[in-house]
């Protein structure tokens, strides 16, 4: 079956097609320019970004993959989580797109579709370990197979990728941060400015990052803005290096506890050169596997839907045409 897969759940707008083996395109626009000069997304005008891209984005997808809209054979789309307008802007395309050409469509989890990109790329055998680390999530997942996922525990405060945003805001580096903070601390010594580790019991695997924004806040607030210029890569560095820590131990340690060896690092944050290398390091450690996508399949895409999508249509899932966004949806729990 040959499925378009449908992203608009934040502030990339993107389509991809997939034709059960093969990735046959995967158009991504992003919106990074229009929210960049308000530090952080405006939902409104992602909503409406959507509403203009999303049909050209849908366009070259097609074009790209070589297929005509009347050779897609079923529609996946990002029912939620996510900003409801921009959840609506997708949900309703598909809908549109699934009535008048009498398509089977099936509304997709976007976190799911970050743990499971993966299975696009390599081989893994299930369970797993998932680690979804992004913008707006941070959590731990025993991934049982599609459809069936334990949550083990999830960020108390502010996401991951949401803690290098605002650093990022701290420091005037634009918005979002990650990827710059990323080229920032590279080859810098994360010890010169060290950040503190925030305290969650031993016997969880919950994390907190709101400490450390605080505590930068603080040291900028203190030292001033041009010791923070001056010292921008070892901040950088140093404050790179305690998000790390805190996600790989409590990784590693899940891992270990719950007996499964390989663990999977998806979402946006898991671009991140850093976590992808301590992760392996530490993993290596105690026998475990350690897999992340390759970059495009970590930030926001339509593959992953597609893929997703694809599956849950090959076992007779369908979405009728009164589907809704979901903004707040957490994954199916199995065993
Ligand atoms: O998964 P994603 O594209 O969108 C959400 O669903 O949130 O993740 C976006 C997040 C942002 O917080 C961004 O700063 C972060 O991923 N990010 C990175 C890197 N690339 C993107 N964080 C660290 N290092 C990177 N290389
Ligand atoms: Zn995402």
């Amino acid at each position: 079956m040959i499925v378009l897969g449908i992203e608009t759940s934040c502030d990339e707008t993107a389509a991809a097609v997939f034709d059960g083996k093969k990735v046959l395109s995967d158009i991504v626009s992003s919106q990074i320019d229009i929210h960049n000069k308000y530090g952080g997304i405006v939902p409104e005008l992602a909503a409406r970004r959507h509403m203009e891209m999303l049909l050209p984005v849908v366009h070259e997808a097609l074009q790209v993959a070589g297929v005509s809209i009347n050779g897609i054979e079923g529609v996946a789309v990002t029912q939620g989580p996510g900003l409801i307008g921009a959840l609506l802007v997708g949900v309703s395309f598909a809908k549109a797109l699934a009535y008048t050409k009498k398509l089977p469509m099936v509304g997709v989890n976007h976190i799911e579709g970050h743990i499971s990109a993966i299975l696009l790329e390599e081989k893994v055998t299930f369970p797993y370990l998932g680690l979804v680390v992004s913008g707006g999530h941070t959590s731990l997942y025993i991934v049982n197979g599609i459809g069936s996922y334990r949550h083990l525990g999830s960020t108390r405060d502010d996401a991951a990728g949401e803690a290098l945003d605002k650093a990022g805001k701290l420091l005037g580096l634009g918005y979002p941060a990650g990827a710059v903070i990323d080229r920032l601390a590279e080859g810098a010594d994360p010890k010169i400015i060290k950040f503190p580790k925030a305290m969650i019991h031993e016997s969880q695997y919950d994390f907190s990052f709101s400490g450390l924004k605080t505590f930068l806040a603080n040291l900028v607030h203190k030292e001033g803005k041009e010791f923070a210029e001056k010292n921008l890569n070892a901040i950088a560095a140093g404050y790179l290096e305690t998000v790390v820590d805190m996600l790989v131990d409590k990784t590693v340690k899940a891992a270990r506890e719950n007996m499964l060896n390989t663990i999977v690092i998806a979402g946006g944050v898991a671009a991140n050169s850093r976590l992808r290398q301590k992760m392996r390091e530490a993993g290596a450690e105690f026998g475990k596997m350690v897999l992340y996508p390759s970059i495009p399949l970590c930030t926001d895409n339509a593959s992953m839907i597609a893929h997703l999508g694809h599956s849950y249509l090959g076992m007779g899932k369908r979405s009728g045409l009164d589907m809704n966004g979901i903004p707040d949806w957490p994954l199916p729990e199995g065993l």
